[in-house]
């Protein structure tokens, strides 16, 4: 039907159905499945309500988000699901998920209409979710050395895992990416770097693979908070010339939460590790934390029975650029504020979680970087209710709590990760620029073979993207003797032949030439 023209019988049916139904319907247009509500869920909930994550039940047809219609109508409007602890309105942080007012409203109306499907050819197709690395090819991948089996007791574990990393040589890191084994359990990764070997004895003294640990390591580590991940978590690379530091043969330490399960389950999660070797890493992010020392009402003692609210101040002694924010509290924890006051009274708000929830815990990271001059106050308030009435509390009846590290314990810990303040630095914007660079920068050339080679060798590389690639046989100064391939390859690993007729006997290099990025490896001609 030509849309420019109404056909008469068309528009009286319109006037009609006005006149029928009036204001009640221009109000209230129909919304279905196809329509609208499919490609909300798909980008909302689907990352982790699918087969083999963490969401208890998948949603990813309309037969299976249409027969939990009402529950999911009803976790969205209370603003439980998507699981996001802290408050839009107060500070932006980086990949918040949350569902826009008019987006609430219209799974609202959706579940009201019937949970319709509307037309199924008009649904989107599921989207494609990243099965492997979300940044391209890792540089290390340090390991679980065993899978660790999760009783299906309905119980939660706390447990540290000691990953050797058996890199000699001290690394600049530009990204880390945890990758949870079995997402249907690893509810949080908490990591740690660690060369006081501390971890390992605590790993020896305790049966089975790993050891026990309610929160943190149980001693303080080479780094504490070297990094988190959460359901959901997207992995980072830090921006421009900021990195992390893993020092020469340290120890990952990855203090894991894995959630109730009926069912034993195992699992085995592994790190990777990105170096980018195009940025000079020449700032590397710290963490520290806001402690009771900090605390301006203390002792951190909660007695039985009462609702305290704990403030820290903390004196900013040099002036720096805010990354990251962390704050910690236990299972009778309700609320945290956080909050920078610059000289001069002007307030930086920096995180608000109204409803503290132990389960989902972790960095926050600022979409920006944040400058917090000399002068400037850190503030980080934290409520605690030791009440009968909290269904959290781990004491019945309640029982006096102060700080400790086991469960029944309480903490209270802001962490911040920052850089020392360079000119510049509230422009930079973390994010996709610098993923990007490193999804293109990931083309390796493996050592070639034989080596030394006669007239022919095999040489070994893996592209992240596919593109335009190019062989090169170089001297030993450097200068290109000729190109030995060249095409279109794939992204993936690539095995190639390649003669070297006519090249005199000698030492050379082999370079690979891909997406704008050069690898080399020392050939050897016989
Ligand atoms: C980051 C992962 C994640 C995302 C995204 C997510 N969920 Fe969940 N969902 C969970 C987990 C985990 C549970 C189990 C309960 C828990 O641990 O909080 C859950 C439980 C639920 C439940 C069961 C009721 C309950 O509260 O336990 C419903 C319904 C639900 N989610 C709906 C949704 C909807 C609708 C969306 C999108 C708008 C969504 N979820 C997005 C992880 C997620």
């Amino acid at each position: 039907m030509n849309m420019h023209k109404i056909s008469p019988a068309f528009s009286t049916r319109i006037l009609f159905l006005t006149l029928i139904f009036g204001a009640h319907l221009a109000g209230q247009a129909q919304v279905t499945w196809s329509g609208q509500v499919a490609s909300i869920i798909y980008t909302n909930c689907t990352p982790c309500h699918r087969p083999g994550e963490i969401g208890p039940m998948p949603f990813t047809s309309y037969q299976e988000a249409s027969a939990y219609a009402s529950m999911i109508a009803f976790t969205t409007q209370a603003r439980s699901m998507p699981p996001w602890q802290a408050n839009p309105n107060y500070s932006h942080l980086l990949d918040e998920r949350v569902l826009s007012t008019q987006e609430i409203q219209t799974i609202s109306d959706w579940v009201q209409q019937g949970a319709l499907r509307g037309n199924p050819a008009q649904e989107p197709p599921l989207p494609q979710f990243p099965s492997g690395s979300q940044l391209g090819l890792p540089d290390t991948v340090i390991s679980m050395a065993q899978s660790y089996v999760h009783q299906g007791n309905n119980q939660d574990m706390y447990r540290v895992f000691v990953l050797p990393t058996n890199l000699g040589q001290a690394q600049k890191i530009k990204a880390i990416e945890f990758r949870p084994g079995n997402s249907r359990i690893v509810h949080h990764a908490i990591l740690a770097t660690d060369v006081t070997g501390q971890g390992r004895s605590r790993d020896l003294a305790d049966p089975g693979y790993g050891y026990t640990q309610f929160f943190g390591f149980g001693f303080t580590p080479t780094e504490d908070n070297w990094y988190g991940w959460a359901p959901g978590a997207k992995a980072h690379v830090y921006p421009a010339n900021i990195g992390k530091n893993l020092p020469a043969n340290a120890d990952i330490l990855v203090q894991m939460h894995y959630a109730p399960s009926a069912v034993t389950e195992s699992d085995s999660s592994s790190i990777n590790l990105f170096y980018d070797r195009d940025t000079v890493v020449t700032r590397t992010e710290h963490i520290l934390p806001i402690t009771p020392q900090q605390l301006t009402n203390g002792p951190f003692i909660i007695p039985a029975g009462t609702v305290r609210t704990f403030r820290g101040r903390f004196q900013i002694p040099y002036e720096v650029s805010l990354m990251s924010i962390f704050p910690h509290s236990h299972l009778i924890g309700t609320s945290w504020k956080v909050y920078a006051v610059r000289p001069g009274n002007d307030t930086v708000p920096l995180i608000d979680i109204p409803q503290w929830d132990f389960n989902w815990q972790g960095f926050y990271h600022f979409p920006r970087l944040i400058r917090i001059p000399v002068g400037s106050v850190l503030h980080a308030e934290a409520t605690y209710d030791n009440r009968a009435s909290n269904p959290n509390n781990p004491n019945s009846p309640p029982a006096t709590i102060s700080w400790g590290e086991g469960t029944t314990d309480e903490m209270y810990l802001c962490y911040f990760g920052f850089v020392p303040y360079e000119a510049g630095d509230e422009l930079i914007a973390v994010g996709t620029a610098d993923e990007d660079r490193l999804r293109r920068f990931t083309a390796r050339l493996f050592p070639p073979y034989p080596n030394p080679a006669g007239d022919r060798v095999t040489a070994e590389f893996q592209l992240n993207l596919g593109g335009q690639t190019q062989l090169h046989l170089m001297d030993a100064t450097g200068r290109r003797v000729e190109t030995l391939k060249s095409g279109w390859y794939q992204p993936g690993l690539h095995e190639v032949e390649l003669n070297l007729p006519n090249v005199p006997p000698g030492l050379y290099f082999l370079e690979l030439e891909s997406g704008g990025r050069t690898d080399r490896s020392k050939l050897m001609k016989r």
